[in-house]
């Protein structure tokens, strides 16, 4: 998936699961001891997080670091089309390489970027000598990519994708946020099950989603069902994921909230 691909697939993310993420920074707001003044938003792709916490903490300045500088380019132009210009600043780095040079915060906000890193500890660590105290550390990440598919469809079709590319259970971020030196104030997962009316990105984002997962697949299912898969995603009748009137999306989000003593 190239950089462009991947950021329609974070923008899809954002629109079709927008009432989550109100949610969760809603829940952000109420463990928070004080307003934040300054947010960083670790591998922040094209702002998904960004944005809804920009939205949600009206008085606060913005750091995005990415090391992708086509995300971080789509993230400014959607800055300035926001009106959000002056709020939200994007810095380029490597969280692999060390911690960035970057202003105290009140919030650290990670969502589905820890897995990507080699030394995930190293930069909690750099999160928490961020942090002013009591400041707040925000991990999300996704106990399973989103479903969408009925289980008659293929016979449980997606639910074998979904084993195939993932056998193994998600990982319990506690122990790295306490190692960190945070006070684990919580950990809670957000079950996500949309049905009708969906969101009306709801097919395209199924589509990117399930061609994700094609693209990985390889020779890991029989060929019958990789042949299904195709029909989902690209035949002419009513099956075509565009054209189904029976999706859903169900996922579950897991977020971790440290604490900075
Ligand atoms: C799955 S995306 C998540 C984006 C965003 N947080 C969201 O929830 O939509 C993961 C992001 O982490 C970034 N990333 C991966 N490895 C990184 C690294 N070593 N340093 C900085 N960013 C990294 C990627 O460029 C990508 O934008």
């Amino acid at each position: 998936m190239n950089s462009t691909e991947m950021a329609e697939l974070l923008d899809l993310d954002a629109e079709v699961l927008a009432a989550h993420l109100a949610e969760l920074t809603g829940w952000l707001a109420e463990l928070s001891d004080r307003t934040p003044d300054r947010i960083v938003d670790l591998g922040s792709g094209s702002g998904t997080g960004t944005f809804a916490l920009a939205r949600r903490f009206p008085e606060a300045g913005l750091t995005a670091v990415d090391l992708s500088p086509e995300m971080l380019h789509l993230l400014a132009g959607k800055a300035s089309a926001l009106g959000l210009a002056d709020r939200v600043r994007g810095v380029r780095a490597d969280l692999d390489e060390g911690w960035p040079p970057l202003p105290a915060s009140d919030l650290v906000w990670a969502a589905a970027s820890l897995h990507h890193l080699a030394d995930p500890d190293r930069v909690l660590a750099g999160a928490f000598g961020n942090l002013r105290s009591g400041g707040l550390l925000a991990v999300t990440e996704m106990d399973f990519f989103p479903r969408f598919l009925p289980d008659d469809v293929g016979s449980g079709l997606e639910a074998r994708v979904h084993a195939a590319l993932n056998p193994d259970p998600p990982a319990d971020w506690s122990a790295h946020l306490v190692r960190a030196g945070f006070v684990l104030e919580a950990r809670r997962p957000f079950v996500i099950d949309l049905a009708d009316p969906l969101p009306p990105a709801t097919a395209r984002y199924a589509q990117v989603c399930l061609r994700k997962l094609r693209s990985h697949l390889g020779d890991r299912l029989p060929a019958d069902d990789l042949a299904a898969l195709d029909a989902v995603l690209d035949g002419d009748g009513p099956g075509n994921v565009l054209r189904r009137t029976d999706l859903t999306v169900r996922t579950v989000r897991t977020t971790w909230v440290g604490r900075r003593p």
